[in-house]
């Protein structure tokens, strides 16, 4: 049998990381500028889960992520929302081609919970053309939902198709294509802290096929 590899020591609470790799992990080399920081997502994520406790009152939210992009983004806000809140996932497919959208937008996995007459709030990565909220939102007012809103981590500016506007937003960004925090080129990235612009050669790189 083969020996287990080293483990290493799990963090203490409260321990603070070492300069050296806070760095190498906060800018990651493929990057070309970093767009908003773990930090600042950390932040806006206290004051969206406030923002959100607050219009909800004591009332319950069913959360719906948008997988797999919503999924780091919901996971760290849900945490932020004192309401009790049920939640359900669903896929959509993906109708994009390289970094720009070229179709229409459908539910490939589709709600598993109940909404109707339920406060319905669904959370997205970025919203880009709009196409795949407007989508959604429609599917949803069709089961008759109590309320429906909307929540992105990002907005991207000059870039809606059709007219949509989601009640909470995290951070406006230009136009340019963003990865990290759940975001994705080609399904990698997803896992960086922090979101960015890749280096324009890493866009098209072929052994990625
Ligand atoms: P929309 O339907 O054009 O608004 O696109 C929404 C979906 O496109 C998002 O949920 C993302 O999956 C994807 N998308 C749009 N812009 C970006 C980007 O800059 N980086 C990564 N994915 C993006
Ligand atoms: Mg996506």
């Amino acid at each position: 049998m083969q020996p287990l590899p080293q483990r290493t020591s799990p963090f203490l609470v409260g321990e603070p990381l070492p300069m050296s790799k806070a760095s190498a992990f906060h800018s990651h080399a493929d990057l070309e500028t970093v767009l908003v920081s773990e930090i600042a997502i950390k932040r806006r994520l206290k004051k969206l889960g406030a923002e959100i406790s607050a219009l909800y009152g004591k009332d319950e939210i069913t959360a719906i992520a948008i997988i797999n992009g919503a999924i780091l983004f919901a996971a760290d806000l849900l945490r932020e929302i004192t309401n009790p809140v049920r939640l359900d996932c669903i896929r959509i497919s993906s109708y994009r081609n390289e970094t720009r959208s070229v179709g229409r937008p459908q539910i490939l996995h589709s709600f598993t919970l109940d909404l109707t007459n339920r406060h319905v709030l669904l959370i997205d990565d970025i919203l880009d053309t709009g196409k795949t909220l407007v989508m959604v939102v429609q599917s949803i007012k069709k089961l008759g939902p109590a309320s429906v809103r909307t929540c992105v981590l990002l907005e991207k500016q000059g870039r809606r198709e059709v007219d949509f506007e989601a009640d909470f937003v995290g951070f406006k960004i230009p136009d340019k294509f963003a990865v990290g925090y759940g975001l994705d080129f080609a399904e990698r990235y997803r896992n960086l802290p922090c979101i960015g612009v890749l280096k324009s050669h890493l866009q098209n790189p072929p052994e990625w096929a």
